[in-house]
């Protein structure tokens, strides 16, 4: 189960994303990213944040600690933005807090570089949860005390928006040329030796079990949240033993500049006529 806290402050929004989370303090004195049982994009989101987040942790990449969060929308009262209240109305009760990361910096893939084993492991993970969210336009990463953190699972797993189909669409391939780490070489042959055999029902099933309750209940075709969970665990499973064989990643696309901006470039070239460079100078002598 996550650590359960209690939102006592809600300090701004956070508008880079699509889904408005917002930076909430709370009872254990503790700063959060909290995303919202009231967004529009639905609890599923907040399940695949727990499933792929946990998961991606249990493997040992980076990513912040998640908690629930109790939220009485009343701590929202005062607060200006008509968007943001009705967000904080609409979301009383439990949602899921990651915590906030001081002074990350957004993943800028020309300013960073990332060895190719660490890509592997980043773009075979997220071909396992079958993440379309981590794209250079969007790469959904922080770059923190000179560490990549990985964030953002809302959109992944397909398959749970299709219970019925999630067998079929959980085999299928997954395309990483758009993926922010494609140009850094991904090393997805090593990924998947180290990683793919810790993946176990077991290890699926303790990720699963720290999904709350309250999010999987009521789902159409499922009599118990356990049976969701259960369903997870079944579309992740193949998947991860045997992804690493059906991930493209397209022409390598070399991103970093190869020359240098035009105003530097010209100052650069050699002028007509000027001295060899580097020349030892002459003494001045006749
Ligand atoms: N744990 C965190 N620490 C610091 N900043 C974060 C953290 N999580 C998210 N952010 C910032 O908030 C933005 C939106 O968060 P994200 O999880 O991507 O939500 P969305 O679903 O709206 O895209 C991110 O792009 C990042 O700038
Ligand atoms: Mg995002």
């Amino acid at each position: 189960m996550l650590e359960e806290v209690v939102a006592n402050r809600y300090v701004t929004p956070l508008r880079e994303g699509g889904s408005l989370p917002g930076i909430v303090e709370a009872d254990d004195l503790g700063t959060y990213v909290m995303k919202f049982t009231g967004a529009g994009q639905g609890r599923k989101t907040l399940v695949a944040e727990v499933v792929c987040g946990q998961l991606a942790r249990r493997l040992g990449l980076r990513v912040p600690e998640l908690v629930t969060i109790q939220l009485d929308p009343v701590i929202g009262l005062s607060e200006p933005d008509q968007e943001v209240q009705e967000l904080l109305k609409a979301s009383g009760g439990l949602n899921l807090g990651m915590d906030f990361l001081p002074g990350s910096l957004g993943f800028d893939p020309l300013a960073y570089a990332v060895d190719p084993k660490e890509a592997g492991r980043v773009v075979w993970f997220d071909a396992v949860i079958n993440n379309v969210d981590r794209s250079w336009r969007n790469p959904n990463m922080l770059v923190w005390h000179g560490d990549l953190w990985i964030i953002d699972h809302g959109a992944t797993m397909i398959w749970h928006h299709n219970w019925p189909g999630a067998r079929a669409s959980a085999a299928k391939p997954y395309d990483a040329s758009d993926h922010a780490l494609a140009p850094f070489a991904p090393d997805i042959a090593a990924a998947a030796a180290e990683l793919a055999p810790l993946v176990t029902r077991e290890l699926l099933e303790q990720v699963a079990a720290d999904v709350p309750d309250e999010w999987l209940a009521d789902e159409p075709g499922f009599t118990s949240a356990d049976e969701v969970r259960a369903a997870y665990v079944e579309a992740l499973l193949p998947r991860a033993a045997t992804i690493h064989e059906r991930i493209t990643l397209g022409p390598r696309v070399e991103r970093r500049p190869q020359q240098p901006p035009g105003w530097l470039a010209e100052r650069l070239a050699p002028r007509p006529h000027a001295a060899e460079p580097h020349a030892p100078e002459k003494d001045g002598t006749t």
